[in-house]
């Protein structure tokens, strides 16, 4: 199915992976962000059961009773939400855990769907970002809402905490390399850095608001076309959140690598400390995925803004594995 027909079908048990074109971190201090869903993510089915979760891709299986367990939490704190126990779910993973695609938040909607289902009748959105909000919060302590507003919406948006999500138009559609580091993002440990960083260096506010300057700036340019704009709009971008000091040496080298392979634009997206980069390399999209490979790390190839939502294709399809893959342990 079609990240387009998925979005239209708000109850589908299926969570979409998503990476942030600008603004991660400066959203979580109310500036905007823009994200893009995956048409890649998680789909979920749950039956009558026992409160076993198992994720086969990323070789796990819990019991929502196992308190120990982060993962285990976040499924009972939505079954809390929703009111519903003995239930076994099952979950189908095409996403690397921990990536800084929005694993956790795919996890968490995805479930929070099919568990949803089960209690019969309409599936209210708002009832379902509730619940995966409990999971969220498992995993993450305070987080935006970004990725569960992206991994629902499967297509690319803006988000503001006070408003929440807004498709945005997408005249061009864009070919994004997706490069992962191999190393496994924190989210929860980079969001508290920031913090940390904002509140003794009263200068770093300045870094960013300018960081949703560059959202403004990027709407626009999605809107008009213009890729030029936004790969430097990336590259600016990923100056910030280096200042921030969320930047690694291999979130580094796969930026440096795409953009010397032919990239017009590349940045570090998500929380950092690993995870992923993406870069716009129009023309150029084996030849960044090549490089990347010939350094270590894997990659794939997703379109953003087809019909308003990706269809993700791949020179390298294939997540998870190999050299530089993510250790596929749980979404936390
Ligand atoms: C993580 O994908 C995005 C962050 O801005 C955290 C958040 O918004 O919750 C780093």
């Amino acid at each position: 199915m079609s990240g387009d027909a998925r979005a239209a079908r708000l109850d589908e048990p299926f969570g979409h992976g998503k990476v942030i074109l600008l603004g991660e971190h400066a959203v979580v201090y109310d500036q905007p962000a823009l994200a893009a869903g995956l048409s890649r993510g998680l789909a979920a089915a749950a039956l009558p059961g026992t409160g076993r979760l198992t994720v086969p891709a990323w070789a796990l299986d819990v019991n929502a009773r196992d308190a120990a367990s982060p993962v285990a939490r976040a499924y009972a704190a939505i079954l809390a939400a929703l009111g519903v126990s003995e239930l076994d779910v099952i979950v189908k993973a095409d996403l690397p855990a921990r990536a800084g695609l929005g694993s956790s938040a795919a996890f968490a909607i995805s479930i929070a769907r099919a568990v949803a289902r089960t209690r019969g009748g309409a599936v209210d959105a708002a009832t379902v970002l509730a619940a995966a909000t409990e999971a969220e919060k498992v995993f993450h302590g305070t987080p935006s809402g970004i990725d569960l507003a992206a991994a629902s919406s499967g297509q690319v948006g803006r988000f503001e905490r006070a408003t929440g999500w807004r498709p945005v138009t997408v005249l061009q559609p864009m070919t994004l390399c997706v490069g992962l580091s191999g190393r496994p993002r924190d989210t929860h440990a980079q969001v508290a850095a920031v913090r940390r960083l904002r509140e003794r260096t009263p200068g770093v506010r300045a870094v960013i608001e300018t960081m949703g300057a560059l959202v403004v700036e990027g709407e626009r340019a999605l809107g008009r076309g213009d890729i030029d704009e936004l790969g430097r709009l990336l590259d600016v971008a990923h100056g910030l959140l280096a200042a921030l000091r969320v930047s690694t040496a291999e979130l580094e080298a796969l930026v440096h690598t795409a953009r010397d392979a032919g990239a017009v634009g590349a940045k570090l997206t998500g929380a950092g400390g690993g995870g992923a980069v993406i870069a716009l390399a129009p023309g150029h999209e084996r030849d960044v995925l090549r490089r990347w490979n010939e350094a270590g790390f894997q990659g794939f190839v997703a379109t953003i803004g087809a019909n308003g939502a990706d269809s993700a294709h791949g020179v390298d399809r294939k997540l998870g594995g190999g050299p530089g893959a993510a250790k596929e342990t749980g979404p936390s």
